[in-house]
């Protein structure tokens, strides 16, 4: 069996890309780069699933070349209508013109806008079967997860699922699956992922993988459209989305904060050490120095956030304000905030630090405390009773839990 054979007669031929280093614009940091995973299922009829991103798309073929010849593809499958996955679909099209794609209604409508191609479209909904020969592809709609298009692949006789970005990693290696690689690692990259890209949508993520449970089919490889290939336990990843959908926490206080001469520096550490000296986890972020991804992904399983900024103008500083604005859009669920930081003449920041928190439906555990200028060492204790007061309601909620 070839190495790219994942499952008998089924290729991946997707692409690495080891050095992209900022996804989807700016908007999450890819510090071990990705891939863009295709799926070349051979049979009577030939299906390729999914494409690669555009600049990527010789990658491709040439991969698809090694196993057949472009022009032998009869069906190609759009989950989702996303340039990194339809992107090289104008190439492999000169190569394969007969082909017919096969995709959702929303997902015909976007490849129209995106490419303007008179392409040959089969439209499908859930419970749609594409008979291969001996294989089959049957098709589940799964709109928002993450785009309206969305949609799942499952081959019944591989017991195969190729859900596209669910499930999927930033992860850039040679190997393909999820037992040749570090575990750890695995599930930094899977949990970063589904912190930035997929946390707004967890009801609608519970709701999907509930009816794909409730249609009782075995799964014993999810192959994702980004990462790695999950097939040493598929339930670990499953059970993780729930969990994460959930928004099922653990005690623990992630403070992100901006200082503009250092005094909330100051006072950030004070409250860790209030937080830590409780017995409750806590991580500290300058937010100026540090990677939003990888903050959001602290964030993901943490009870508690506290937010902090030195004033100016009567609000908080911008790098801070422009994170907030994020979090917002990933409608944080069940979660205490709590804010602080310092001013001069007049202070502002704490306020429209917990405006936001209320807007993103984050619930207020405590006053925000504030201190003029250079906290003195007074002050600093008062930061330290702040962390201990904050943790104990972290606490006194996992004991209600
Ligand atoms: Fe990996 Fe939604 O694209």
């Amino acid at each position: 069996m070839a190495k790219s054979e994942i499952k008998k007669d089924i290729f991946w031929v997707g692409a690495v890309d080891w050095n992209v280093r900022n996804f989807h614009g700016h908007t999450y940091s890819t510090s071990r780069g990705t891939t863009y995973n295709s799926y070349l299922i051979l049979d009577e009829k030939i299906a390729l699933v999914d494409t690669v991103y555009g600049p990527f798309a010789q990658e491709m073929i040439r991969r698809i070349k090694e196993v057949i010849d472009p022009a032998k593809i009869d069906y190609i499958v759009v989950n989702h209508v996303e340039t990194d996955h339809s992107g090289a679909l104008p190439e492999i099209l000169k190569l394969c013109p007969k082909a017919r794609l096969m995709g959702t209604a929303k997902c015909r409508e976007g490849l129209e806008k995106h490419y303007y191609g008179k392409w040959d479209f089969q439209t499908v909904k859930t419970g749609d079967k594409l008979n291969l020969g001996k294989k089959t592809l049957s098709f589940i709609e799964a709109p928002m997860v993450h785009w309206p298009d969305s949609m799942f692949t499952y081959c019944p006789q591989e017991k195969l699922l190729l859900p596209n970005d669910a499930f999927g990693q930033h992860y850039a290696t040679a190997e393909r699956f999820d037992d040749e690689v570090d575990n750890a690692v695995l599930m930094e990259e899977a949990t970063k992922y589904y912190a930035n890209i997929l946390w707004p949508l967890g009801s609608i993520i519970l709701g999907k993988i509930g009816e794909v449970q409730k249609m009782n089919i075995p799964i014993d490889m999810i192959a994702p459209s980004h990462g790695i290939i999950w097939r040493r336990d598929p339930a670990e990843i499953i059970n993780a989305y729930l969990s994460w959908a959930k928004n099922q926490t653990v005690p623990k206080a992630v403070i992100v904060y901006e200082t503009m001469w250092g005094a909330t520096a100051k006072m950030a550490e004070r409250i860790a050490q209030g937080i830590s000296d409780s017995n409750i986890q806590v991580k500290l972020f300058d937010i100026v120095v540090s990677d939003r991804t990888e903050i959001i992904k602290e964030m993901l399983n943490a009870k508690g956030f506290v937010i902090g900024s030195s004033t100016h103008d009567n609000d908080m500083l911008p790098t801070i304000a422009a994170f907030l604005e994020f979090l917002k859009g990933s409608k944080p669920r069940e979660r205490l905030a709590c804010a602080f930081g310092s001013y001069g003449w007049a202070g502002g920041a704490t306020k429209e630090i917990e405006g936001i928190m209320k807007e993103a439906g984050i619930e207020l555990a405590q006053a925000g405390i504030g201190v003029k200028y250079t906290p003195s060492e007074e002050e600093l204790n008062l930061c330290y009773e702040f962390g201990k007061e904050f943790a104990g309601k972290i606490l006194q909620e996992k004991l209600s839990a």
